[in-house]
């Protein structure tokens, strides 16, 4: 995998349970002063208005003022595509950013990805970040795994791609859905090499006072 640039990220969010993992992470890239390109599958929408109190809109031009707004960024600094945009610089690998995350990842993207299907833009986009070997983040979530979505995630990992589950640890003590959700979304942004302070790093601050 080629080195990343953390200033440009590719950020889709897909129809798995976990939506505040993804708009989270967006926040948290946003404030981190990086333009992200953002896609939002119709099954992510559905999960976004069942799982959170987020009126999104279903235009993408709309959905880019909408979460602009709500998360205070620059003008431009969110761009989001609609999923047959084939000209948004995530379809190619001269205007892709050089790391991709999909958060959360459902199991049929995460199929579609480790077969290539491209039948939209965030499944062109995981493709162009596999053919010209860049950072591919998946952070899938479903409950129990079949031997498709092992197999798919084995197949993915020994091309490079960095599989992290939607599975928050315990050890930090989380005191809400938020601690837990942040859980998730610092160990992405240690992928992508993004500065955070969501949580401390293993050995810097989270001994208990039993230790
Ligand atoms: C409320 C809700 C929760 C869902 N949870 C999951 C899930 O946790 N994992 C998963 O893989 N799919 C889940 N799905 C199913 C996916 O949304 C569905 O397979 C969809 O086709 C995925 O499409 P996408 O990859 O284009 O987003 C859920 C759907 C809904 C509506």
């Amino acid at each position: 995998m080629s080195q990343s640039d953390p200033r440009r990220i590719t950020l889709a969010i897909t129809g798995a349970s976990g939506a505040q993992y993804g708009l989270r992470l967006l926040q948290c890239l946003v404030a981190a002063d990086i333009q992200v390109m953002l896609m939002i599958s119709k099954a992510a929408q559905v999960v976004i208005a069942t799982e959170t109190d987020l009126a999104l809109p279903g235009r993408p031009d709309e959905q880019q003022v909408c979460l602009s707004q709500l998360y205070g960024a620059k003008s431009d600094q969110i761009r989001v595509f609609g999923r047959e945009q084939w000209m948004a610089p995530v379809a190619s690998g001269s205007g892709a950013p050089s790391s991709m995350v999909v958060c959360p990842c459902s199991t049929g993207c995460l199929s579609a990805i480790a077969t290539g299907a491209s039948n939209n833009l965030i499944e062109r986009a995981a493709d162009v970040a596999l053919k010209e070997r860049r950072q591919l983040i998946l952070v899938p979530r479903e409950a129990p795994y079949s031997e498709i979505h092992l197999e798919h995630m084995l197949k993915l990992t020994r091309m490079g791609v960095v599989v992290v589950p939607a599975s928050p640890g315990f050890y930090h003590r989380p005191q809400s859905v938020e601690d837990m959700v942040d859980f998730i979304v610092a160990r992405i942004l240690n992928q992508l090499g993004v500065e955070q302070t969501l949580l401390p790093r293993w050995g810097e601050g989270l001994l208990s006072s039993r230790d």
